[in-house]
């Protein structure tokens, strides 16, 4: 009998989503992956929710178009405004990045009181506050920091890189100045994990004690593997890992530091 391998899917606005792809690997080492950055057209963080949508459902056709089983939304900003939409239109789950964030903020938190970090458009959809709607003493504050995502992609993202710090001050300030009981952090933009070591230090000086910090990445793969009931497929060579993205500049010295590991090549494709 022969076996059908069909990929997981993943797509992004840019190349942040390959944080998920990372994480999907470690989780899922045996599965096979097309990633697909819309690198042309981002970023999707300033754009109007429809414009949002029509992109995403874009992007997702062309990976049901390659005969993944699952999709993997590996983009905040697509999550929050175009998950109803990706999931009408896909004969195959889709995992978003927003629920898996929520959960984990949920578990990472001590006294309820969340911030979540992530583009204006993230932000303006109000996607965190209805995910985490209805708990008890939990109090959510959310914070734009959309210069977090040319710093990532820039490599500035040392803990010692003092643009990064000063970047970092400038939005956490803003949000304690909200909330000085925070306590967790999500970071609810795929850019975001590159620059973890900044944000959390930077919390804790401002918050005088530690404060959690979470993102999405590690609970999606977790999502991904319960949505395909499964646990590592136990196949002993590592899966392969297809990119595809529709504009290719600089991606051979962007995407490494996203993905964690040299990345064979990008293939240009248009929507
Ligand atoms: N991928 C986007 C997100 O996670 C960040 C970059 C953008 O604005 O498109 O929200």
């Amino acid at each position: 009998m022969t076996v059908v391998r069909r990929p997981i899917g993943v797509f992004d606005s840019g190349v942040g989503g390959l944080t998920v792809v990372r994480a999907l690997r470690a989780r899922l080492p045996g599965e096979d992956v097309v990633y697909l950055g819309d690198t042309a057209r981002v970023p999707y963080g300033s754009k109007s929710p429809r414009t949002v949508e029509r992109y995403s459902l874009a992007c997702q056709a062309f990976l049901l178009a390659r005969g993944v089983k699952l999709v993997l939304i590996a983009c905040n900003t697509a999550s929050a405004n175009a998950l109803p939409a990706l999931r009408e239109a896909s004969p195959v789950p889709v995992v978003g990045a927003v629920d898996p964030g929520a959960a984990s903020a949920l578990a990472a938190t001590r006294d309820g009181h969340i911030a979540v970090i992530g583009t204006l458009g993230t932000v303006r959809s109000g996607a965190y506050e209805r995910a985490l709607a209805g708990r008890p003493g939990v109090k959510v504050t959310a914070l734009a920091c959309p210069l977090f995502v040319p710093l990532a992609e820039e490599g500035w993202t040392d803990g010692s890189d003092e643009v990064a710090r000063a970047v970092a001050r400038r939005y956490l300030t803003e949000l304690f100045e909200r909330d000085r009981d925070i306590d967790t952090i999500v970071l609810g933009c795929t850019h975001y994990p590159l620059l973890r070591d900044v944000i959390s230090a930077t919390a804790r000086e401002l918050a005088g004690r530690d404060v959690a910090i979470v993102d999405s990445a590690t609970a999606m793969a977790e999502a991904a593997a319960e949505a395909l009931g499964t646990g590592p497929n136990g196949r002993k060579h590592p899966g392969q890992l297809a990119c595809y993205a529709t504009d290719i500049s600089r991606l051979d010295e962007i995407a490494p530091r996203f993905l964690g590991e040299p990345i064979t090549s990008f293939e240009l494709v248009d929507l």
